[in-house]
């Protein structure tokens, strides 16, 4: 029987010929030498990338490895490809195309171009940022991307977190579309991601498949979600605001020491790279009415509490999210409190929440406005994207613009001479501020689905009372005071092995309290 078969299968591929790869996607390697690109294809075959710096010799190869969508994505073209283009010259042109072969049959893409980063610091760098584009509420805004990146301006595209709605919908066909979608675009500049709350589906399987991040190994590591990337004048960073709503608290730690490493070594080169851009998915803030993390409504602030002082003490510049299906851009401000109504040297964060690119849901509305809260759109700002510019040391703009009519949403500046670490802004090394009082950010996400669940407001207290205690190990400090939980969780646990094995580089860390005594650390310049 076996040779009928046979037959049948060669006889079909004969006719029906191999499909051609879909999907084709960029994003940027470990280094600037490299260049991935990722497709899709429904047949079984190996596939290679012919690349080169002439149209007409594409003489480098690099073959693709493949991974498989998990089985239950019926529906979608299950074999992810990814390639690496190496050994490319930083600032050049490259040509490519995609071939797919299976025994003598071979099948090609057309040819495309991209550019490399280019590391010149003295012309102005032009980025696309934006969250939360479906496949179908993008529809407005696919064309509008694609004529931005047709000026040939930018160097890439950051998409905050929410894809498609969602890439395993639909057996997975959702994440093809999506994808299909933006190849007219990622086929040409890389395509930057950080996870949302829409990707967290099977341990973010389809995310962690269908994109290649730097840092990582592919399919992405659940446990690196987080990686940085030096472009010109900027040390951007892409963090994961999930590890705030999922069970594992060890991914909260771990993503949290990678970020201070990190930080700590882009104040070492704030010479080279004055501005830090910090990207992830969740608000630390906003002033919808839903009743989200940022709102804190009722509990919440989870992705505050795990990261604002960090990021105030080692002195990021922006943080743009998403999330929130409107567009909101704040004061400079730390621990709720407005530090200054300009950004002229701002001495504090200053947040962009960019979430209306075209989600596959609701406008989320504002409620009453917060002071911190400098300007804020909810209807007027579907479908909207963002356009950051950086110019040189101390200028960078940030401008908010809609598809609908394309018009100017909101533009505004950030001038900034004192790039660095504010670290006096925390008082953490007081060891008589360590053991204050438990005041543990509740597990806002269970009371939302609890109170989803017409359960009792009681009953949602009591469970969130039982969670915080079992799980929080929360350590937050403000400008005076530090809390953290007295119960030794995961986390609790983990930052006191973490300050043991450290001690010997010199990073001391009071108990139970974070680490922004590194200003004293020999390694750090200031
Ligand atoms: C790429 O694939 C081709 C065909 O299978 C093989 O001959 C070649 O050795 C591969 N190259 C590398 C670097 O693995
Ligand atoms: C850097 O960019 C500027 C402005 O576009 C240009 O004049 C200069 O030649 C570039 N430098 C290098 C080394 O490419
Ligand atoms: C930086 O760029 C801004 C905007 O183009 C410009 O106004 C400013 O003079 C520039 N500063 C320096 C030091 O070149
Ligand atoms: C530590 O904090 C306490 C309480 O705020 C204060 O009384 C004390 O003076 C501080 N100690 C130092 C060394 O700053």
């Amino acid at each position: 029987m076996g040779w009928i078969s046979f037959l049948i299968l060669g006889f079909s591929a004969l006719v029906r010929g191999l499909d051609r790869p879909e999907q084709i996607h960029l994003s940027l390697g470990n280094s600037d030498d490299i260049m991935t690109v990722m497709w899709a294809t429904s047949d079984d075959v190996t596939g290679h990338v012919m690349y080169g710096e002439s149209i007409n010799n594409l003489g480098s190869r690099s073959n693709s490895s493949v991974a498989t969508l998990q089985t239950d994505s019926w529906n979608a073209m299950k074999n992810i490809h990814r390639a690496q283009m190496n050994g490319l010259v930083s600032g050049s042109t490259y040509f490519y195309k995609v071939v797919l072969s299976s025994g003598e049959e071979k099948v090609e893409s057309s040819t495309y171009s991209f550019t490399t980063i280019s590391q010149n610091k003295t012309k102005p760098r032009k980025f696309l940022v934006y969250g939360d584009l479906g496949k179908v509420e993008g529809k407005p805004t696919f064309p509008v991307l694609k004529e931005e990146v047709d000026s040939g301006e930018y160097d890439v595209i950051w998409h905050v977190g929410d894809f498609a709605y969602n890439m395993e919908s639909d057996g997975g066909k959702t994440g093809d579309d999506f994808l299909s979608e933006i190849e007219p675009i990622a086929s040409r500049i890389p395509y930057m991601t950080a996870p949302g709350n829409h990707e967290l589906g099977n341990q973010l399987h389809h995310y962690r498949t269908r994109f290649s991040m730097p840092g990582t190994t592919w399919p992405m590591s659940e446990d690196r979600l987080w990686y940085s990337y030096n472009i010109g004048l900027v040390h951007f960073i892409s963090y994961s605001t999930e590890v705030y709503f999922i069970d594992n608290q060890d991914y909260v730690c771990q993503q949290y020491y990678w970020l201070l490493q990190d930080l700590i070594t882009a104040n070492q080169n704030r010479d080279k790279q004055p501005w830090i851009v910090a990207m992830g998915h969740r608000p630390m803030y906003c002033s919808n009415k839903d009743a989200d993390d940022c709102t804190g409504r009722i509990f919440g602030y989870w992705v505050k509490h795990g990261l604002e002082d960090l990021f105030q003490g080692q002195g990021v510049d922006f943080v743009i999210q998403a999330h929130e299906h409107s567009y909101e851009r704040l004061w400079p401000m730390y621990n709720e409190k407005i530090i200054a109504k300009n950004y002229v040297d701002p001495e504090a964060l200053v947040h962009v929440t960019s979430g209306a690119a075209g989600c596959g849901e609701i406008v989320d509305k504002m409620g009453e406005p917060d002071p911190w809260s400098a300007f804020r759109a909810d209807t007027k700002s579907f479908h909207s994207f963002g356009k950051l510019i950086v110019y040189n040391n101390t200028h960078l703009q940030f401008i908010q613009e809609t598809v609908k009519p394309r018009a100017e949403l909101d533009n505004f500046w950030i001038v900034q001479h004192n790039h660095g670490p504010r670290f006096d802004n925390v008082d953490c090394q007081n060891k008589s501020h360590a053991n204050s009082i438990c005041r543990c950010p509740f597990p806002f996400h269970y009371v939302t689905v609890a109170v989803a669940s017409g359960i009792t407001l009681v009953l949602v207290i009591v469970m969130a009372c039982i969670w915080c205690c079992r799980r929080c190990g929360l350590c937050h400090c403000s400008r005076t005071t530090c809390s953290c939980c007295r119960k030794q969780s995961v986390w609790t646990k983990m930052r006191m092995k973490f300050e043991k094995s450290s001690r010997d580089k010199s990073y001391v860390h009071p108990i139970d309290c974070d680490t922004y005594n590194l200003l004293d650390n020999e390694d750090v310049e200031i």
